[in-house]
């Protein structure tokens, strides 16, 4: 039998290990090789992220083998640098965390591999996290007490892979209301960028887009062009076909008519911004009142995935709901621009109720390229 005195040190340290628990998480579920030190104590010990945007550039998109290749030469560096400014051995390692899905089926086997290799080895817990309600979750680990969202709230996610308004009553429960029924938003704004031959600079030609759009130009060079016809009025959907075909019929007259100036790709870009801006207000305008017509209060909205990161979509969402919704108080809510786009701090924040829950997943789960957010709840 254990002195009295023992047992007190072993509660103390067994409160201890449950107060700081810490984990490194990997991810790579599309082009970022990532790896990333966060424990539960909200502190971010390490964020690496490896681009590929040379390896793609080429293609004009995300090429899946050449993403499989660098993901295979970057992760091991990767895992090497979390820890390195971590300034922690695998010994400081309470678990390990990957992205389990959804994304690219063989990209996604790097990671899993990985994390599953080093858990199985080093006897470590390990817990598979779903990308997206990463993107979503981000915000309850970088926003101050004060601002941090209250359940229920409303999530937009906006990346390469998806458009998803969600309703979220908990770290796992999300009801879809909206989803895109063609392409991505993301994916438009990657096509787009392409199609006005913008180099992808070290960002990536989502960010490529933006900054054109806020070129400095005399404006008698910039061609003002009508607003792109609404999509689906007071629909609870998203579609960017229509957008993309838009551009597309600029671009060609314009190839018609003449060069492809500057001032018209900063117009284009322009354009596209405001039509991408209004489709997504009037979609989280509707679900907002929908919400409130069916009387669920909610006081927060989410908004999170790597378009996210765009300054013109973070003002005028923020402005369109503080004017539509005034004396209501719903405030938006935005990771930091550099975790809305994907990193592996989101996934180990994910993982952590998990973990502090001892609910581990086995050595041998496997990933899923496709997987609904609905599905997690238990
Ligand atoms: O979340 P994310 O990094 O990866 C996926 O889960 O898909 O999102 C990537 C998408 C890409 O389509 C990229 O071009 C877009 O986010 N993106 C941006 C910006 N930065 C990244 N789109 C618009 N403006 C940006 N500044
Ligand atoms: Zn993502």
């Amino acid at each position: 039998m254990l002195a009295t005195g023992k047992v007190l040190r072993l509660r103390l340290l067994q409160s201890t290990w449950r107060r700081c628990f810490t984990v490194l998480a990997l991810e790579s579920s599309a082009d970022d090789t990532c790896a990333a030190v966060v424990t539960s104590e909200r502190k971010i010990l390490s964020n690496v992220v490896v681009k590929q945007n040379e390896e793609h550039a080429p293609y004009g998109g995300i090429h899946p083998l050449a993403a499989v290749h660098a993901h295979h030469r970057n992760m091991p560096g990767a895992i090497r640098a979390a820890l390195n400014d971590a300034q922690l051995s695998m010994s400081g390692i309470d678990g390990i965390a990957f992205t389990r899905g959804p994304g690219m089926h063989s990209c996604l086997a790097v990671c899993a591999n990985a994390a599953k290799n080093l858990a199985a080895a080093l006897d470590k817990p390990l817990v598979g996290v779903h990308h997206m309600q990463a993107h979503a979750l981000t915000v309850l680990l970088t926003s101050p007490e004060s601002e941090r969202p209250q359940f229920p709230f409303l999530t937009l996610l906006i990346s390469g892979g998806h458009t998803l308004l969600l309703l979220t009553t908990s770290q796992t429960s999300f009801r879809t209301l909206a989803a895109a029924v063609d392409q991505a938003v993301g994916r438009v704004f990657d096509k787009v960028s392409r199609a006005l031959e913008l180099p992808w600079s070290t960002r990536g030609p989502g960010a490529a887009l933006e900054e054109c759009s806020n070129l400095d130009m005399p404006p008698e060079e910039v061609p003002l062009f009508p607003q792109f016809p609404p999509v689906q009025p007071g629909k609870l959907s998203f579609s960017f076909d229509g957008v993309h075909s838009e551009v597309h019929r600029l671009l060609e007259r314009i190839k018609r008519e003449g060069a492809l100036t500057i001032g018209f790709k900063v117009g284009v870009a322009r354009a596209f911004h405001e039509a991408i801006t209004v489709q997504l207000e009037e979609k989280l305008v509707l679900a907002l009142r929908q919400c409130a017509k069916n009387g669920i209060s909610v006081r927060h909205v989410v908004v999170s995935g790597g378009v996210a990161s765009n300054g013109f979509l973070r003002n005028r969402l923020r402005s369109c709901v503080q004017s539509k919704f005034l004396g209501e108080q719903i405030s938006l809510v935005y990771p930091p621009p550099y975790l809305c786009t994907d990193n592996a701090v989101m996934i180990a924040w994910a993982s952590m109720d998990r973990f502090l829950r001892q609910e581990h997943d086995n050595y041998s789960i496997e990933h899923l390229s496709k997987w609904n957010i609905e599905d997690l709840q238990t």
